[in-house]
């Protein structure tokens, strides 16, 4: 654990600089990793032998004499400090802060909306957004900065681009500068909170400039777009692909020029491979990651992590003796559909959440590979109710009392799979939510109905057409299928006059390579997991409870997940 002295006291009674940084606070206990002692009293500078790095958000100066040569001295000799928001200006007669500064900081601006861009390449700011929004005051590090100083953000401000946070070393320390925030409205920015989080763990001296060589076993349909991420993301790198299909190996050559394995041991076997991403069909998931834990490597499992729940216990088991990071490819989290749901709910406008109901479907024959043949795909339910089950998880907290299942067989006969499946959910709290899966509904359902006790929201399939022009200068229209195109999302609230007010919501942008991106600072920084595998398990619980309650004729399974 690394211990971190948090100052956070506040001079002005308008600012609670602790009770501001709660949700930093929250995130750096959430990893584990850092132990944090919260303090609002300066003499507590004094004695820093204890700590690897202080994080200050003050407005409260100058320090004392002791406190200071103290802190300047902690520095040099290898602490970390984090000047954060007002501190450098409430320390500007601290001439030895502004030594390990090197620089003044400009003017405080009052809080507004700022541009934040992350300068890399750097430790603190690789994989942050391109770009993101902070609510925040604004204290300038641009005029004359020293030479020796790294520039970690950059904001535009009036026609030119500022520094706005940087790193300097000092001594065999290390010295940051964060000029941004003063306020929760700033901590709110989970891009802002993340940098934070960095920027602390960077002051404990932890810079991992790594890459992490990653293996993909199984080069299918989806594995392309894995190997894309992969070499997008800084601090993953693709260095080998397994698969028993002499086409699937040579197309992974050319698209990557990486190492090719007939078999998953020969990926396994070699050590340039510290993280295996299993992308082979479900049924082979648990044994290849048991094999890959085994193997010493980090593992990615695709949905659906398996199909028994034992299989997932062995493979949690297995993860946890050995050490080793294990995670589920929910890559439909970050949907920007699901987002905008997730968010609305979370932020508690509409109330509690108590009623939903989900759809996925249409009316088509199904395809005859594996994935409609249920000893391979585990049945209708593992596809996409891998991801739906997820969805509604993560919208309703409690726990899941009761699952019961239905699946009917009539049209078609020529695969393993049922032609519909409707699965039900009861929460411990009394709320419902259901699943309906059918390859023969002729009329679609919305995507989400969700009812909650202050207003709703109905998530509507968009028909959308891709029109281009042929070779013949013919029109090409080409109809997207509707699990293609993000859902149109409407809000309903009752606006207190009898009547219900409607929004349209706008749906955020994507998030480019989320899951990966996470992964690596995961490895690299020890930042939380987007997927623990403890949640992809509560998906597989609930999906093997349907199974049951199916074979019992929809009878109510107690799941406790
Ligand atoms: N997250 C998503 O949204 C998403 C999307 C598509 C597929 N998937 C999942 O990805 C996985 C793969 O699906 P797919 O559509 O790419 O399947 P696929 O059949 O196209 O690819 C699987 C590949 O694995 C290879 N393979 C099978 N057994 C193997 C073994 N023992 N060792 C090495 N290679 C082996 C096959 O030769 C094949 O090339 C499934 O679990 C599926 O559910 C997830």
């Amino acid at each position: 654990m690394i211990p971190i002295l948090a100052y956070l006291s506040a001079r002005n009674p308008d600012r609670d600089h602790a009770a501001a940084a709660a949700p930093l606070l929250r995130l750096l206990r959430r990893t584990g990793a850092f132990e944090v002692d919260v303090v609002t009293d300066a003499s507590r500078l004094a004695d820093l032998s204890h700590h690897r790095v202080v994080f200050a958000a003050t407005d409260d100066g100058p320090l004392g004499a002791e406190e200071e040569q103290a802190l300047s001295d902690w520095v040099r000799q290898g602490g970390g400090l984090v000047a954060a928001h007002g501190t450098l200006a409430a320390w500007r007669e601290n001439r030895l802060i502004r030594e390990l500064a090197g620089f003044a900081p400009a003017d405080r601006v009052d809080s507004t909306e700022l541009v934040v861009r992350p300068a890399g390449p750097h430790p603190v700011v690789d994989r942050l957004d391109d770009e993101f929004f902070v609510t925040a005051e604004l204290q300038l590090a641009s005029d004359g900065i020293p030479p020796d100083a790294t520039a970690l953000l950059n904001v535009p401000w009036r026609y030119s681009s500022q520094v706005a946070a940087l790193a300097r070393p000092a001594g065999d320390g290390r010295f940051l500068y964060v000029g941004i925030g003063g306020g929760p409205a700033a901590y709110a920015s989970v891009s802002f909170l993340q940098f934070l989080y960095r920027s602390i763990a960077f002051g404990a001296g932890q810079a991992p400039a790594r890459v992490f060589g990653v293996g993909l076993a199984g080069y299918g349909a989806i594995a392309r777009d894995h190997g894309r991420q992969l070499g997008e993301v800084a601090g993953l790198e693709l260095r080998g692909v397994s698969d028993l299909a002499p086409g699937r190996r040579a197309q992974a050559e050319g698209d990557f020029g990486v190492a090719v394995h007939e078999t998953v041991d020969g990926l396994l076997a070699d050590p340039a491979v510290e993280v295996v991403v299993v992308g082979t069909p479900p049924n082979t998931h648990a044994e290849i990651v048991l094999g890959a834990l085994a193997a010493g490597k980090h593992v990615v499992c695709e949905k659906p992590f398996a199909l028994r729940l034992s299989d997932v216990d062995q493979m949690l088991a297995a993860a946890r003796a050995a050490e080793r990071t294990l995670t589920v490819y929910q890559s439909r989290r970050w949907d920007p559909d699901f987002v905008a749901l997730r968010q609305t709910v979370e932020s508690g406008s509409i109330g509690r959440a108590f009623h939903l109901e989900s759809f996925i479907g249409g009316y088509g024959h199904p395809c005859s590979y594996w994935h409609t043949h249920e000893p391979i795909s585990g049945g209708t339910i593992y596809d996409w109710g891998s991801h739906y089950i997820d969805w509604t998880l993560l919208l309703f907290k409690e726990q899941v009392a009761t699952v019961s299942a239905v699946a009917q067989d009539l049209v078609w006969r020529d695969v393993t799979n049922s032609d519909h499946v409707n699965i039900d959910l009861r929460f411990a709290d009394g709320s419902q939510a259901s699943f309906l899966h059918s390859d023969i509904a002729s009329a679609l359902k919305p995507k989400w109905y969700l009812l909650a006790t202050a207003g709703g929201v109905v998530g509507d399939w968009r028909r959308e057409s891709v029109l281009t022009r042929g070779t013949m200068d013919e029109l090409v229209e080409d109809r997207l299928a509707p699990a293609d195109s993000p859902a149109r999302l409407t809000v309903f609230r009752p606006n207190g006059e009898g009547g219900v007010a409607e929004e349209v919501l706008a749906l955020p942008r994507r998030v480019r390579n989320a899951f990966y991106r996470n992964l690596a600072d995961h490895l690299l920084l020890g930042e939380p997991l987007s997927v623990p595998p403890e949640d992809a398990r509560r998906n597989i619980a609930v999906m093997e409870a349907a199974t049951h309650s199916i074979a019992q004729g929809g009878r109510p399974v107690r799941v406790g997940a």
